[in-house]
Order: C-alpha cells, then sequence, then structure tokens
C-alpha cells in the first residue's frame, strides 16, 4: 500500500512475537518496545537529508558526512506514544518532544484532547508522531490535525502494529503522512482492538491491569 512501510527486519519480526505473548512481563514488554522503537527509528530516519562537514581525524582532513536540514521533533501520543517517542531518543537525542495528550472514548472510539505542548517552530521540523497501535486511526488523525494547526508539515507517523482500517483512515484523512510500522495486522475487532495484536499498550508498558 502507498505510504506504508512494514519493517520487515528479522530483529524486529523477533522482538514483536516476544511482547505479543500474554505472558510477557510489565519489565520485558517495556523494554522491548524501547528496542523496537531503536530499530524503527532507524528506519524512519533512513531518507534524512546528508550533508559534509571539514574535520581532522587524528591522520588528516577529510568532509565527514552529517545529517543536514530540518530538526527532529518526536510527538508522542500519551500516553503510550511515550515508550516508543524514548527508546527513539536513544539514537536521536538531540531531538525535541512535543507530547500529545488523546485519549479514546471506550465508548464511542472517538479522541478526545486533553493535553498539547509542541515546540514553537514546528514548519521548520520534521515531526515524527509515535503510537504503538493504529488501530481506528482517530487518535493519530486528531493528533496531526493539532500539529498541522501548530504549523508542522513534514509529518511522519511510527507505530508497532497497525489495522488496516487504522490505515486506510489515516492515509485517507492525511495522505501527506507516510506510516512505519512493524506488522499490519488482520483487522479491528468490536471494541477497537487490534488482532491478532497485543492487547492495550498502555497497560501493557505501565502494568496497570
Ligand atoms: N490500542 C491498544 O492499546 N491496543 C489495541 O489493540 C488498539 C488500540
Amino acid at each position: 500500500m502507498q505510504g506504508l512501510t512494514i519493517v520487515t527486519h528479522p530483529l524486529v519480526q523477533h522482538k514483536l512475537s516476544l511482547i505479543r505473548d500474554k505472558e510477557r512481563s510489565t519489565n520485558g514488554f517495556r523494554r522491548m518496545v524501547r528496542e523496537i522503537a531503536m530499530l524503527l527509528a532507524y528506519e524512519v530516519t533512513r531518507d534524512l537529508p546528508m550533508t559534509t562537514k571539514r574535520i581532522e581525524t587524528p591522520l588528516e582532513a577529510m568532509d565527514a558526512p552529517m545529517i543536514d536540514g530540518k530538526k527532529l521533533v518526536l510527538a508522542p501520543i500519551l500516553r503510550a506514544g511515550i515508550a516508543l517517542a524514548e527508546g527513539m531518543l536513544e539514537l536521536i537525542p538531540a531531538a525535541r518532544v512535543a507530547h500529545v495528550g488523546i485519549y479514546r472514548d471506550h465508548d464511542t472510539l472517538e479522541a478526545i484532547e486533553y493535553f498539547f505542548k509542541s515546540p514553537q517552530d514546528m514548519a521548520d521540523r520534521q515531526v515524527i508522531v509515535t503510537d504503538p497501535m493504529l488501530a481506528t486511526g482517530n487518535s493519530a488523525i486528531a493528533a496531526i490535525e493539532r500539529l498541522k494547526a501548530r504549523g508542522a508539515k513534514d509529518i511522519r507517523f511510527v507505530c508497532l502494529l497497525a489495522a488496516p482500517e487504522g490505515v486506510e483512515a489515516l492515509r485517507k484523512a492525511h495522505p501527506d503522512v507516510p506510516i512505519w510500522t512493524a506488522a499490519l495486522d488482520r483487522q479491528l475487532n468490536e471494541k477497537g482492538y487490534i488482532c491478532p495484536g497485543l492487547g492495550d499498550a498502555g497497560d501493557r508498558i505501565y502494568g496497570t491491569r
């Protein structure tokens, strides 16, 4: 599907299978979400523009490759997106962070915003929105609308698992926002959970159930 990248790297797929297992401990789940996030960060930043800088190695001068251009902002959708963003920050420690507090109403599955804080100069930055689960797409669509209203123009979305329904909804609402995921699962169930999925990502990361 256009605009959708499934990261099929064996390390990602293996770790994802480990965290799908309902017997995985909170500690193991959280640690591996962060590890997968690092691997996803590697993929989603693969095409960052490069420049060169003149440096001196201990032996001689060289034009060394460096990342050029826009500064990155990670935009986790609270709360589960934080674990993904933290993993990515291990690889991109200079990134800024925009927090987007959105929860989905359990009955209507609609996205409700309760917190938003981002850097001022969003138009000049590349924004990577993180949420482990792209289910109905409602939260992702609302978060991206909010970031665009704040000026963001260059936005990517990263998740662990996506449902076909969520991918379709997000691509329709924001065709300019490409998606990276570790897997595209079968479908949503009647409660809006991804199947086979991994359950409630927030509860499993923070041990709240
Ligand atoms: N959010 C979750 O945490 N899990 C799902 O399966 C769907 C949405």
